[in-house]
């Protein structure tokens, strides 16, 4: 599978208008205030995106965040303003010919940012351990579009485990079926390479999550994907595709499920470009400066990691309530196709 897609995303593919899926993300659905960040851009770069998601969770000013298959760098450019001059991005993908458009414009971006805090390296996301990164280094991991590239996506998750700082996190945008893909749909190269024939079915994506030590997976946005192409929806007949954003928190004390010990947090309304609320997950739009009931794991996802000092702490775990309501169960995405939801970039 790596020499198929090597060949689809180094050989096959030119830009993003090359796509037959709309798995890419559609430029009038990019939030406002990253819009300035991406104008920065070099025009190359840019045209060779391939994501499908947001990729750039709050509050990364300083962070070290590493970009699994992070393709021309679109991300790693954009990530590299936001953790600044003191932050640190480094950008992994086994394609030459993607990393050589990351590189040719390297002094261009350091240039226009004041700034050069971006590392390229080449290799596979299942053997980071062969690129000399540090264990436990990384406070935020992000990946655009590419764990369903991988024909091994267990040892993607485990490496991404150990090289995460106790508190960091798994911040993700990738496609996923709403049942496991059939052998003749998984062993064509274009649906393989338009990330569809890989992709996981959400529920066996939660067990190797489980699997590989994030006990607790929160979604935080999705949207269903449209077939363009003929010959593609043909062979996906009735399976359903999304693209959906992720976020997993290296923290060894999360439980499989969301357990009620009476707590709460108030956000303090000071993360920049957030005055009003925190978004943590799908579920989890916390308004600023009110009581937010809590369950044990999103008090530790928000007591435990950077966004700490940005919240009041109400409870502890001496009390057991129960199992917290609404948590978990049946399809997790939406199904209609809506425009403007914040779940691309
Ligand atoms: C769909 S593109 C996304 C690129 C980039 N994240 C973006 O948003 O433009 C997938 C990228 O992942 C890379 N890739 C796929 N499987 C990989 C693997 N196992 N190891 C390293 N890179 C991989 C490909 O070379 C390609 O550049």
């Amino acid at each position: 599978m790596h020499k198929i897609v090597k060949d689809y995303y180094g050989k096959q593919l030119q830009n993003s208008d090359d796509l037959k899926t709309s798995a890419c993300c559609d430029a009038s659905q990019v939030p406002g205030w990253l819009k300035p960040l991406l104008a920065r851009i070099h025009p190359e770069v840019a045209s060779r995106y391939y994501g499908c998601g947001l990729v750039c969770p709050p509050l990364l000013e300083g962070c070290r965040v590493l970009d699994l298959g992070c393709g021309s760098g679109r991300d790693v450019y954009a990530l590299a303003q936001l953790v600044g001059e003191r932050g640190q991005v480094v950008g992994v993908d086994m394609t030459v010919e993607q990393l050589a458009v990351a590189e040719r414009h390297r002094a261009y971006h350091s240039e226009a940012f004041g700034f050069d805090n971006v590392t390229f390296k080449q290799g596979y996301i299942e053997r980071l351990d062969e690129l000399g990164l540090e264990p436990g280094s990384f406070d935020v991991i992000v990946s655009n579009c590419v764990v369903n590239l991988s024909p091994d996506k267990d040892a993607v998750l485990r490496e991404v485990h150990r090289l995460l700082k106790p508190g960091g996190e798994f911040y993700f945008s990738d496609v996923y079926a709403d049942r496991r893909v059939p052998d003749h749909a998984r062993n064509d190269p274009v649906m393989y390479g338009e990330c569809l024939g890989g992709a996981l079915y959400w529920n066996d994506f939660l067990r190797i999550a489980h699997r590989q030590g994030f006990a607790d997976p929160r979604l935080v946005a999705d949207r269903p994907l449209d077939i363009t192409d003929p010959r593609l929806a043909l062979c996906a007949g009735s399976i359903r595709f999304y693209s959906a954003t992720y976020r997993l928190f290296k923290l060894k004390e999360l439980e499989t499920a969301c357990e009620d010990y009476g707590q709460a947090v108030i956000y303090r309304g000071a993360i920049m470009d957030c005055p009003c609320r925190f978004v943590l997950d799908k579920h989890h739009d916390i308004e600023a400066g009110r009581i937010f009931p809590v369950c044990g794991n999103t008090w530790r996802m928000l007591h435990e990691t950077r966004f700490r000092e940005h919240f009041e702490f109400i409870g502890d775990f001496n009390c057991h309530y129960g199992l917290f309501g609404g948590c978990g169960g049946g399809l997790p995405f939406d199904q209609k196709i809506t425009n403007g939801n914040g779940g691309c970039c």
